[in-house]
């Protein structure tokens, strides 16, 4: 997937990957709006494997459906959703976690309707240790006044800034790349969340060649 075409919305109205979107978008909200979840962390095991790629696509997706949706990209060490969204990175998330900024002058509006976001900033050198303050635990809950759903990009589950968000948002998801992701890692990826009390809304099957609806399942219990 070209660069430019990683926001689906913008180039493929009709792709069957969009459908598999709305899909995706609609089991996330019922079994969301049912556990009053409104703060989700999207991670995987490894680098790649499309949790930027995915969060912007579902944002826009959520967007669509006159939800409003916040992004942050807390992927502090490797920051990409400002170039999935085309946004300037000059103010963001690491601003607002050392108190130098007010959270309202860093939020940006995108081009997908529905969506704000809040880039990362420049990348710091204790990525942990600000993810760790409670000016991020306030920010979340803060925005849940403002947003329908705040959609957390982060770095790959075994890395501990991924592990420190999980203990702070309502649900993760967690995403598999299809013949890629080594089952024992996933394995630990779970177990890792897990031990931080994270809710797992559900896994998904990305670059699958399948196209099916079952290609990812849900926690319904
Ligand atoms: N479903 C998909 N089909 C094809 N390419 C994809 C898919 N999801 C992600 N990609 C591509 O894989 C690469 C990594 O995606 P990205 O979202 O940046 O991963 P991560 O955030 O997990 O590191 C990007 O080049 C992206 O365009
Ligand atoms: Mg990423």
């Amino acid at each position: 997937m070209k660069k430019r075409k990683r926001l689906l919305l913008n180039h493929e109205k009709t792709s069957p990957i969009l459908e598999e979107f709305r899909i995706l978008r609609t089991n996330i909200h019922l079994i969301a709006k049912k556990r009053n979840m409104q703060t989700i962390l999207i991670t995987s095991t490894n680098a790649q494997e499309g949790k930027s790629t995915i969060t912007a696509n579902l944002a826009g997706m959520m967007g669509e459906q006159d939800l409003r949706i916040l992004i942050i990209d807390a992927d502090l060490r490797l920051p990409s959703q400002h170039h999935v969204l085309q946004q300037d990175n000059y103010m963001g998330l690491t601003d607002i976690l050392r108190e130098s900024i007010h959270t309202i002058d860093v939020i940006q509006p995108t081009s997908l309707r529905g969506v704000d976001i809040i880039t990362a900033g420049a990348s710091p050198y204790n990525p942990s240790e600000l993810l760790s303050r409670e000016v991020w635990t306030e920010l979340l809950e803060s925005m849940k006044k403002n947003y329908d759903y705040i959609l957390v990009d982060a770095p790959p589950a075994p890395i501990v800034d991924s592990q420190i968000i999980a203990s702070k948002v309502d649900g993760t998801i967690l995403i598999v790349e299809e013949n890629k992701t080594k089952a024992p890692e996933f394995s630990r990826s779970l177990d890792m969340l897990t031990k931080m009390d994270a809710y797992m809304l559900g896994i998904i099957l990305n670059k699958t060649k399948k196209r099916k609806s079952d290609a990812y399942y849900y926690n319904k219990k």
